[in-house]
Protein backbone atom coordinates (compact mmCIF):
# COMPACT_ATOMS: atom_id res chain seq x y z
CA UNK A 1 0.00 0.00 0.00
CA UNK A 2 1.55 3.47 -0.96
CA UNK A 3 2.15 5.38 2.32
CA UNK A 4 -0.10 8.38 1.35
CA UNK A 5 -2.86 5.85 1.01
CA UNK A 6 -2.26 4.15 4.81
CA UNK A 7 -2.30 7.54 6.51
CA UNK A 8 -5.49 8.79 4.57
CA UNK A 9 -7.17 5.25 5.86
CA UNK A 10 -5.90 5.99 9.44
CA UNK A 11 -7.10 9.77 9.19
CA UNK A 12 -10.80 8.34 8.28
CA UNK A 13 -10.07 8.63 4.39
CA UNK A 14 -10.04 11.66 1.77
CA UNK A 15 -12.68 13.47 3.28
CA UNK A 16 -11.51 13.73 6.50
CA UNK A 17 -7.98 14.69 5.66
CA UNK A 18 -9.42 17.04 2.96
CA UNK A 19 -11.53 18.89 5.61
CA UNK A 20 -8.92 18.92 7.96
CA UNK A 21 -6.40 20.20 5.52
CA UNK A 22 -9.06 22.75 3.85
CA UNK A 23 -8.03 21.17 0.76
CA UNK A 24 -10.66 19.70 -1.88
CA UNK A 25 -11.49 16.18 -1.81
CA UNK A 26 -9.64 15.56 -5.21
CA UNK A 27 -6.08 17.22 -4.04
CA UNK A 28 -6.10 14.44 -1.37
CA UNK A 29 -6.68 11.61 -3.44
CA UNK A 30 -4.62 12.92 -6.21
CA UNK A 31 -1.49 12.15 -3.83
CA UNK A 32 -1.65 8.63 -4.46
CA UNK A 33 -0.83 9.46 -8.34
CA UNK A 34 2.28 9.30 -10.24
CA UNK A 35 3.88 12.59 -10.40
CA UNK A 36 3.39 12.24 -14.01
CA UNK A 37 -0.47 12.65 -13.58
CA UNK A 38 -0.61 15.41 -11.42
CA UNK A 39 -0.02 13.14 -8.26
CA UNK A 40 2.72 13.35 -5.48
CA UNK A 41 3.64 9.48 -5.68
CA UNK A 42 2.24 8.29 -2.98
CA UNK A 43 3.82 10.83 -0.64
CA UNK A 44 2.06 13.05 1.68
CA UNK A 45 3.50 16.58 0.61
CA UNK A 46 5.79 17.78 3.17
CA UNK A 47 3.69 20.97 4.47
CA UNK A 48 0.84 18.81 5.35
CA UNK A 49 2.65 16.52 7.86
CA UNK A 50 2.58 18.90 11.13
CA UNK A 51 -0.91 19.34 11.16
CA UNK A 52 -1.91 15.29 10.05
CA UNK A 53 0.40 14.36 12.66
CA UNK A 54 -1.10 17.14 15.46
CA UNK A 55 -4.85 15.97 14.66
CA UNK A 56 -3.64 11.64 14.90
CA UNK A 57 -2.26 12.46 18.28
CA UNK A 58 -4.99 15.33 19.47
CA UNK A 59 -7.78 12.42 18.58
CA UNK A 60 -5.31 8.90 19.54
CA UNK A 61 -5.12 7.89 16.08
CA UNK A 62 -2.13 5.43 15.21
CA UNK A 63 -0.26 7.74 13.19
CA UNK A 64 4.01 8.56 14.28
CA UNK A 65 6.19 10.64 12.34
CA UNK A 66 8.23 7.49 11.03
CA UNK A 67 5.01 7.03 8.70
CA UNK A 68 5.81 9.84 7.22
CA UNK A 69 9.13 9.32 6.75
CA UNK A 70 8.49 6.52 4.11
CA UNK A 71 6.70 8.97 2.32
CA UNK A 72 10.54 10.60 2.13
CA UNK A 73 12.08 8.09 0.01
CA UNK A 74 13.16 8.55 -3.62
CA UNK A 75 14.02 6.65 -6.41
CA UNK A 76 11.94 3.45 -7.20
CA UNK A 77 12.10 1.61 -3.77
CA UNK A 78 8.97 3.54 -2.00
CA UNK A 79 7.88 2.07 1.24
CA UNK A 80 11.23 0.77 2.46
CA UNK A 81 13.95 2.60 3.75
CA UNK A 82 16.61 2.89 1.30
CA UNK A 83 18.79 5.81 1.81
CA UNK A 84 22.44 5.16 1.89
CA UNK A 85 23.11 7.04 5.95
CA UNK A 86 26.70 6.63 5.87
CA UNK A 87 27.37 7.79 2.16
CA UNK A 88 30.40 9.99 3.04
CA UNK A 89 30.50 14.11 1.77
CA UNK A 90 33.79 14.52 2.95
CA UNK A 91 33.62 18.45 1.92
CA UNK A 92 31.11 18.81 4.95
CA UNK A 93 32.70 19.94 8.48
CA UNK A 94 30.21 17.65 9.79
CA UNK A 95 32.09 14.34 8.10
CA UNK A 96 33.49 12.64 11.19
CA UNK A 97 32.40 14.20 13.43
CA UNK A 98 30.16 13.07 16.83
CA UNK A 99 27.08 14.88 16.58
CA UNK A 100 24.69 14.61 19.30
CA UNK A 101 21.40 15.76 18.47
CA UNK A 102 18.37 16.27 21.32
CA UNK A 103 14.88 15.60 20.32
CA UNK A 104 12.70 18.01 22.39
CA UNK A 105 8.51 17.13 22.52
CA UNK A 106 7.16 19.30 19.90
CA UNK A 107 5.26 18.65 16.43
CA UNK A 108 8.59 19.67 14.71
CA UNK A 109 10.32 16.23 15.88
CA UNK A 110 9.26 14.49 12.78
CA UNK A 111 11.89 16.74 11.05
CA UNK A 112 14.67 15.52 13.66
CA UNK A 113 14.52 12.37 11.70
CA UNK A 114 15.18 13.76 8.79
CA UNK A 115 17.62 15.74 9.80
CA UNK A 116 20.00 12.57 11.33
CA UNK A 117 19.47 11.07 7.87
CA UNK A 118 20.90 14.48 6.32
CA UNK A 119 23.62 14.52 8.67
CA UNK A 120 24.60 11.25 8.60
CA UNK A 121 24.79 11.36 4.90
CA UNK A 122 27.55 13.68 5.60
CA UNK A 123 29.50 11.57 7.40
CA UNK A 124 28.49 12.51 10.70
CA UNK A 125 28.12 9.89 13.55
CA UNK A 126 24.48 10.94 14.93
CA UNK A 127 23.62 10.28 18.75
CA UNK A 128 20.52 11.00 19.70
CA UNK A 129 18.50 11.66 22.88
CA UNK A 130 15.19 11.89 22.92
CA UNK A 131 13.61 13.79 25.94
CA UNK A 132 10.69 12.01 27.62
CA UNK A 133 8.52 14.64 25.61
CA UNK A 134 10.19 14.12 22.41
CA UNK A 135 9.14 10.37 23.21
CA UNK A 136 5.86 11.33 22.66
CA UNK A 137 6.34 12.28 19.15
CA UNK A 138 8.53 10.23 18.06
CA UNK A 139 9.81 6.41 19.25
CA UNK A 140 13.00 5.06 20.21
CA UNK A 141 12.83 2.41 17.21
CA UNK A 142 12.57 5.35 14.95
CA UNK A 143 15.49 7.44 15.69
CA UNK A 144 17.49 4.20 16.43
CA UNK A 145 16.77 2.90 13.28
CA UNK A 146 18.54 6.22 11.69
CA UNK A 147 20.93 7.39 13.92
CA UNK A 148 24.02 5.55 15.23
CA UNK A 149 23.06 4.97 18.86
CA UNK A 150 19.91 6.62 21.12
CA UNK A 151 19.72 7.03 24.46
CA UNK A 152 16.35 8.30 26.52
CA UNK A 153 17.23 7.44 30.29
CA UNK A 154 19.21 8.79 32.96
CA UNK A 155 18.69 6.05 34.99
CA UNK A 156 18.92 3.37 32.48
CA UNK A 157 22.12 1.03 33.98
CA UNK A 158 22.32 -0.56 30.66
CA UNK A 159 22.91 2.88 28.41
CA UNK A 160 24.40 4.46 31.97
CA UNK A 161 27.13 1.34 31.36
CA UNK A 162 27.43 1.56 28.00
CA UNK A 163 28.09 5.56 27.60
CA UNK A 164 27.08 7.12 30.91
CA UNK A 165 25.84 10.94 30.12
CA UNK A 166 29.28 12.58 31.05
CA UNK A 167 31.00 10.52 27.86
CA UNK A 168 28.15 11.24 25.77
CA UNK A 169 28.50 15.09 26.48
CA UNK A 170 32.13 15.01 26.44
CA UNK A 171 32.14 12.84 23.15
CA UNK A 172 30.38 15.10 21.31
CA UNK A 173 31.39 17.74 18.60
CA UNK A 174 28.80 18.85 18.49
CA UNK A 175 25.41 19.13 20.52
CA UNK A 176 21.81 20.21 18.29
CA UNK A 177 18.83 20.52 20.10
CA UNK A 178 15.88 20.17 17.82
CA UNK A 179 13.36 20.89 18.47
CA UNK A 180 14.37 22.97 21.36
CA UNK A 181 11.12 23.60 22.98
CA UNK A 182 10.30 26.34 25.39
CA UNK A 183 10.66 23.93 28.29
CA UNK A 184 13.83 22.58 27.34
CA UNK A 185 15.39 25.61 26.88
CA UNK A 186 13.83 26.96 30.07
CA UNK A 187 15.45 24.25 31.77
CA UNK A 188 18.95 24.80 30.10
CA UNK A 189 18.93 27.97 31.33
CA UNK A 190 17.99 27.47 35.15
CA UNK A 191 20.90 24.80 34.95
CA UNK A 192 18.78 21.59 35.39
CA UNK A 193 19.63 18.34 35.37
CA UNK A 194 17.28 16.31 36.28
CA UNK A 195 16.75 13.94 32.99
CA UNK A 196 19.39 12.61 30.32
CA UNK A 197 19.24 15.31 27.82
CA UNK A 198 19.41 18.44 30.12
CA UNK A 199 22.11 16.64 32.34
CA UNK A 200 23.79 15.80 29.34
CA UNK A 201 23.76 19.35 28.43
CA UNK A 202 24.81 20.67 31.78
CA UNK A 203 27.59 18.45 31.67
CA UNK A 204 28.38 19.76 28.00
CA UNK A 205 31.54 21.91 26.74
CA UNK A 206 30.77 21.29 23.04
CA UNK A 207 29.30 23.78 21.01
CA UNK A 208 25.37 24.39 21.72
CA UNK A 209 23.39 24.25 18.43
CA UNK A 210 19.44 24.95 19.37
CA UNK A 211 16.57 25.05 16.81
CA UNK A 212 13.47 26.22 18.72
CA UNK A 213 10.03 25.10 17.71
CA UNK A 214 7.21 26.42 19.37
CA UNK A 215 3.42 28.74 19.27
CA UNK A 216 4.83 32.04 18.20
CA UNK A 217 2.73 33.18 21.46
CA UNK A 218 5.37 31.04 23.72
CA UNK A 219 8.34 32.09 21.47
CA UNK A 220 7.60 35.95 22.24
CA UNK A 221 6.55 35.58 25.60
CA UNK A 222 8.92 37.55 28.08
CA UNK A 223 10.09 34.07 30.04
CA UNK A 224 10.84 32.50 26.92
CA UNK A 225 12.58 36.02 25.47
CA UNK A 226 15.03 36.02 28.62
CA UNK A 227 15.45 32.37 28.43
CA UNK A 228 16.69 32.62 24.88
CA UNK A 229 18.81 35.68 25.47
CA UNK A 230 20.26 33.59 28.53
CA UNK A 231 21.13 30.79 26.76
CA UNK A 232 22.99 33.12 23.66
CA UNK A 233 24.81 34.74 26.26
CA UNK A 234 26.29 31.47 27.96
CA UNK A 235 27.12 31.18 24.58
CA UNK A 236 24.81 28.74 22.58
CA UNK A 237 23.83 29.61 19.18
CA UNK A 238 20.38 29.28 17.14
CA UNK A 239 18.83 28.44 14.41
CA UNK A 240 15.60 29.34 13.37
CA UNK A 241 12.75 29.75 14.27
CA UNK A 242 11.17 30.65 10.94
CA UNK A 243 7.81 32.45 10.18
CA UNK A 244 4.75 30.66 8.80
CA UNK A 245 2.00 28.48 9.47
CA UNK A 246 2.33 26.56 12.41
CA UNK A 247 0.82 22.43 13.32
CA UNK A 248 -1.91 24.07 15.14
CA UNK A 249 -4.87 24.68 12.55
CA UNK A 250 -5.39 29.10 12.04
CA UNK A 251 -1.65 29.54 13.68
CA UNK A 252 0.95 31.43 12.04
CA UNK A 253 3.52 33.37 12.90
CA UNK A 254 7.32 32.98 14.06
CA UNK A 255 8.19 29.47 16.13
CA UNK A 256 8.21 27.30 13.35
CA UNK A 257 11.34 25.11 13.55
CA UNK A 258 14.17 25.90 10.74
CA UNK A 259 14.07 23.38 7.86
CA UNK A 260 16.77 20.01 8.27
CA UNK A 261 19.16 21.43 5.52
CA UNK A 262 18.88 24.85 7.43
CA UNK A 263 19.91 23.32 10.46
CA UNK A 264 23.07 21.18 8.43
CA UNK A 265 24.03 24.12 7.17
CA UNK A 266 24.56 25.99 10.91
CA UNK A 267 25.65 22.61 12.42
CA UNK A 268 28.34 23.08 9.59
CA UNK A 269 29.04 26.27 9.86
CA UNK A 270 30.14 25.80 13.88
CA UNK A 271 32.38 22.74 12.62
CA UNK A 272 33.90 24.42 10.04
CA UNK A 273 37.48 24.60 11.23
CA UNK A 274 38.49 28.30 12.27
CA UNK A 275 40.97 30.57 10.60
CA UNK A 276 44.06 30.82 12.27
CA UNK A 277 46.41 33.31 10.45
CA UNK A 278 48.36 33.68 13.17
CA UNK A 279 49.26 30.33 14.01
CA UNK A 280 52.83 29.57 14.85
CA UNK A 281 53.57 33.18 15.84
CA UNK A 282 54.31 34.20 19.74
CA UNK A 283 52.27 37.46 20.45
CA UNK A 284 52.83 39.67 23.62
CA UNK A 285 50.22 42.10 24.87
CA UNK A 286 50.10 44.56 28.30
CA UNK A 287 46.69 45.52 29.21
CA UNK A 288 44.46 47.34 32.30
CA UNK A 289 46.16 50.21 34.66
CA UNK A 290 49.23 49.85 36.56
CA UNK A 291 49.05 50.96 40.87
CA UNK A 292 52.06 52.44 42.05
CA UNK A 293 52.08 52.40 45.63
CA UNK A 294 52.43 55.39 47.88
CA UNK A 295 52.40 53.41 51.07
CA UNK A 296 51.53 49.94 51.92
CA UNK A 297 47.44 50.64 51.71
CA UNK A 298 47.37 53.16 49.24
CA UNK A 299 47.74 53.83 44.86
CA UNK A 300 47.77 55.93 42.36
CA UNK A 301 45.89 53.85 39.58
CA UNK A 302 43.53 54.73 36.41
CA UNK A 303 40.16 53.97 35.38
CA UNK A 304 41.64 51.63 32.40
CA UNK A 305 39.48 48.99 32.82
CA UNK A 306 41.81 46.10 30.92
CA UNK A 307 38.81 45.50 27.80
CA UNK A 308 40.72 46.97 24.76
CA UNK A 309 43.95 45.43 25.93
CA UNK A 310 41.85 42.08 26.92
CA UNK A 311 40.19 41.88 23.48
CA UNK A 312 43.12 41.47 21.56
CA UNK A 313 44.33 39.02 23.64
CA UNK A 314 41.58 37.21 23.20
CA UNK A 315 41.47 37.67 19.37
CA UNK A 316 44.94 36.94 19.12
CA UNK A 317 44.42 33.89 20.86
CA UNK A 318 41.41 32.84 18.02
CA UNK A 319 43.88 33.71 15.46
CA UNK A 320 46.33 30.87 16.68
CA UNK A 321 48.79 33.07 18.32
CA UNK A 322 50.74 31.90 21.21
CA UNK A 323 49.81 34.35 23.43
CA UNK A 324 51.02 36.19 27.00
CA UNK A 325 49.46 39.02 28.13
CA UNK A 326 50.56 41.33 31.23
CA UNK A 327 48.25 42.63 33.02
CA UNK A 328 47.44 45.02 35.53
CA UNK A 329 44.51 44.52 38.03
CA UNK A 330 41.11 44.47 36.23
CA UNK A 331 37.64 43.32 37.20
CA UNK A 332 37.77 40.66 33.59
CA UNK A 333 38.16 36.90 33.26
CA UNK A 334 41.47 35.42 31.75
CA UNK A 335 40.82 35.22 28.45
CA UNK A 336 40.74 31.50 27.31
CA UNK A 337 43.42 29.81 25.43
CA UNK A 338 45.98 32.89 26.87
CA UNK A 339 48.85 32.84 28.83
CA UNK A 340 48.44 35.35 31.70
CA UNK A 341 50.57 37.57 33.52
CA UNK A 342 49.31 39.26 36.48
CA UNK A 343 51.21 42.22 37.86
CA UNK A 344 50.51 45.45 39.47
CA UNK A 345 53.22 48.36 39.32
CA UNK A 346 55.14 49.77 36.21
CA UNK A 347 58.06 48.63 37.36
CA UNK A 348 56.57 44.58 37.35
CA UNK A 349 55.04 45.17 34.03
CA UNK A 350 58.12 45.87 31.91
CA UNK A 351 60.19 42.85 34.01
CA UNK A 352 57.27 40.86 33.17
CA UNK A 353 56.91 42.26 29.50
CA UNK A 354 61.27 41.25 29.36
CA UNK A 355 60.77 38.01 30.33
CA UNK A 356 57.72 37.26 28.26
CA UNK A 357 59.92 38.48 24.83
CA UNK A 358 61.25 36.89 22.02
CA UNK A 359 57.62 37.48 20.28
CA UNK A 360 56.87 37.91 16.83
CA UNK A 361 54.15 41.47 17.53
CA UNK A 362 53.83 43.29 20.89
CA UNK A 363 50.92 45.16 21.62
CA UNK A 364 51.33 47.91 24.11
CA UNK A 365 46.75 48.75 25.19
CA UNK A 366 47.98 48.93 28.75
CA UNK A 367 47.32 52.43 30.52
CA UNK A 368 50.35 52.60 32.36
CA UNK A 369 51.01 55.45 35.14
CA UNK A 370 53.18 58.00 34.01
CA UNK A 371 54.38 58.58 37.59
CA UNK A 372 55.14 56.91 40.79
CA UNK A 373 56.27 58.18 44.39
CA UNK A 374 60.16 57.91 44.70
CA UNK A 375 59.87 56.53 48.27
CA UNK A 376 56.88 54.69 48.58
CA UNK A 377 55.81 54.45 52.77
CA UNK A 378 57.08 51.35 54.21
CA UNK A 379 54.31 52.29 57.03
CA UNK A 380 51.17 53.63 56.39
CA UNK A 381 51.61 56.47 56.02
CA UNK A 382 49.83 58.62 59.18
CA UNK A 383 47.41 61.83 59.09
CA UNK A 384 50.56 63.72 60.87
CA UNK A 385 50.50 67.77 62.60
CA UNK A 386 52.07 68.88 59.83
CA UNK A 387 49.50 69.07 57.16
CA UNK A 388 49.19 66.80 54.46
CA UNK A 389 52.17 65.13 53.48
CA UNK A 390 54.13 65.85 49.93
CA UNK A 391 55.85 63.34 47.70
CA UNK A 392 58.30 63.83 45.16
CA UNK A 393 57.42 62.20 42.12
CA UNK A 394 59.73 60.07 39.48
CA UNK A 395 59.00 59.05 36.17
CA UNK A 396 58.07 55.40 35.54
CA UNK A 397 59.93 53.47 32.52
CA UNK A 398 58.04 54.12 28.85
CA UNK A 399 57.74 49.99 28.30
CA UNK A 400 56.49 50.65 24.72
CA UNK A 401 59.70 52.59 24.01
CA UNK A 402 62.30 50.30 25.43
CA UNK A 403 60.71 47.18 23.60
CA UNK A 404 60.34 49.45 20.38
CA UNK A 405 64.07 50.84 20.83
CA UNK A 406 65.76 47.44 21.92
CA UNK A 407 68.44 46.16 19.23
CA UNK A 408 68.10 42.81 20.53
CA UNK A 409 64.77 40.60 20.54
CA UNK A 410 62.42 43.56 18.83
CA UNK A 411 59.41 42.02 18.10
CA UNK A 412 58.58 42.52 13.98
CA UNK A 413 55.68 44.43 15.03
CA UNK A 414 55.39 46.86 17.73
CA UNK A 415 51.98 48.43 18.20
CA UNK A 416 51.12 51.44 20.81
CA UNK A 417 47.87 53.30 21.89
CA UNK A 418 47.64 56.93 22.53
CA UNK A 419 44.66 58.30 24.26
CA UNK A 420 44.55 61.58 23.88
CA UNK A 421 42.04 64.00 24.53
CA UNK A 422 42.71 66.27 22.28
CA UNK A 423 45.05 66.45 18.93
CA UNK A 424 44.52 63.20 18.37
CA UNK A 425 46.21 62.50 15.55
CA UNK A 426 48.84 64.69 15.46
CA UNK A 427 49.57 63.91 18.82
CA UNK A 428 49.62 60.34 17.66
CA UNK A 429 52.42 61.02 14.82
CA UNK A 430 54.47 62.61 17.30
CA UNK A 431 54.36 59.61 19.84
CA UNK A 432 55.14 57.40 16.80
CA UNK A 433 58.46 58.87 16.38
CA UNK A 434 58.92 59.18 19.97
CA UNK A 435 58.66 55.35 21.08
CA UNK A 436 59.89 54.30 17.88
CA UNK A 437 56.55 52.24 17.26
CA UNK A 438 55.31 50.79 13.81
CA UNK A 439 51.58 51.69 14.93
CA UNK A 440 50.19 53.72 17.07
CA UNK A 441 46.27 53.06 17.47
CA UNK A 442 45.45 56.73 18.71
CA UNK A 443 41.74 56.97 20.18
CA UNK A 444 39.91 59.87 21.82
CA UNK A 445 39.62 58.99 25.52
CA UNK A 446 37.89 62.62 26.84
CA UNK A 447 34.69 61.79 28.89
CA UNK A 448 32.49 62.77 26.34
CA UNK A 449 34.04 60.01 23.95
CA UNK A 450 33.09 57.56 26.73
CA UNK A 451 36.05 54.83 25.94
CA UNK A 452 37.44 54.06 29.52
CA UNK A 453 35.54 51.47 30.34
CA UNK A 454 33.21 51.87 28.01
CA UNK A 455 32.15 49.71 24.97
CA UNK A 456 33.18 51.26 21.99
CA UNK A 457 36.60 53.07 20.41
CA UNK A 458 37.34 54.83 17.05
CA UNK A 459 40.53 54.37 16.13
CA UNK A 460 42.43 55.79 14.04
CA UNK A 461 45.66 53.90 12.99
CA UNK A 462 48.79 55.64 12.63
CA UNK A 463 52.02 54.42 10.94
CA UNK A 464 54.64 55.54 8.54
CA UNK A 465 52.25 54.69 5.53
CA UNK A 466 49.93 57.22 6.98
CA UNK A 467 46.69 57.65 8.78
CA UNK A 468 43.94 55.01 7.98
CA UNK A 469 40.52 55.85 10.25
CA UNK A 470 38.53 52.65 11.61
CA UNK A 471 34.74 53.24 11.82
CA UNK A 472 33.59 53.50 15.72
CA UNK A 473 33.49 49.58 16.53
CA UNK A 474 33.11 47.55 19.45
CA UNK A 475 36.30 46.78 21.50
CA UNK A 476 35.75 42.96 20.53
CA UNK A 477 35.53 44.59 16.92
CA UNK A 478 38.48 46.71 17.19
CA UNK A 479 40.24 43.37 18.27
CA UNK A 480 39.48 41.39 15.47
CA UNK A 481 40.16 44.48 13.28
CA UNK A 482 43.76 44.63 14.65
CA UNK A 483 44.26 40.99 14.70
CA UNK A 484 43.40 41.17 10.87
CA UNK A 485 45.79 43.80 9.96
CA UNK A 486 48.52 41.86 12.00
CA UNK A 487 47.88 38.96 9.92
CA UNK A 488 48.02 40.84 6.82
CA UNK A 489 51.25 42.57 7.88
CA UNK A 490 53.32 39.59 8.91
CA UNK A 491 52.25 37.92 5.40
CA UNK A 492 50.63 35.52 7.19
CA UNK A 493 46.83 34.71 5.13
CA UNK A 494 44.24 37.10 7.00
O1 LIG B 1 52.86 58.23 26.42
P1 LIG B 1 51.52 57.58 26.49
O2 LIG B 1 51.17 57.05 27.86
O3 LIG B 1 50.40 58.36 25.90
O4 LIG B 1 51.68 56.30 25.53
C1 LIG B 1 50.70 55.34 25.42
C2 LIG B 1 51.29 54.09 24.90
O5 LIG B 1 52.50 53.78 25.52
C3 LIG B 1 50.38 52.92 25.23
O6 LIG B 1 50.55 51.96 24.21
C4 LIG B 1 50.91 52.44 26.54
O7 LIG B 1 50.61 51.09 26.77
C5 LIG B 1 52.39 52.66 26.37
N1 LIG B 1 53.09 53.02 27.59
C6 LIG B 1 53.98 52.13 28.14
N2 LIG B 1 54.68 52.48 29.26
C7 LIG B 1 54.51 53.66 29.84
C8 LIG B 1 53.60 54.58 29.29
C9 LIG B 1 52.90 54.22 28.18
O8 LIG B 1 54.15 51.03 27.63
N3 LIG B 1 55.19 53.99 30.92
Amino acid sequence: MEPAQTIIRKLGGPSVVADLLGVHRTRVSSWQRSRKTGGTDGRVPQNHIPALLAHARAHHIDLAAEDFLLVEQSGGTRGRRTSKPDRQRADSPTAGKCILLIIGGGIAAYKSLDLIRRLRERGAEVRCILTPAGEEFVTKLAAGALANAVFTDLFDPQSEFDVGHIRLAREADLIVVAPATADLMAKMAGGHADDLATAVLLAADSPILLAPAMNPHMWARAATRRNVAQLAADGAAFVGPNAGEMAERGEAGTGRMAEPLEIVAAAEAMLAPAERPLAGKRVLVTSGPTLEAIDPVRYIGNRSSGRQGHAIAEAAARAGADVVLVSGPVALPDPPGVNVVKVESAREMLKAVEAALPADVAIFAAAVADWRVAEAGRQKLKKGEGGPPTFTMVENPDILASVAHRKAKRPKLVIGFAAETANVIANAKDKLKRKGCDWILANDVSPQAGVFGGDENTIHLVSAAGVGSWPTQTKNEVASTLVARIAENLGAKP
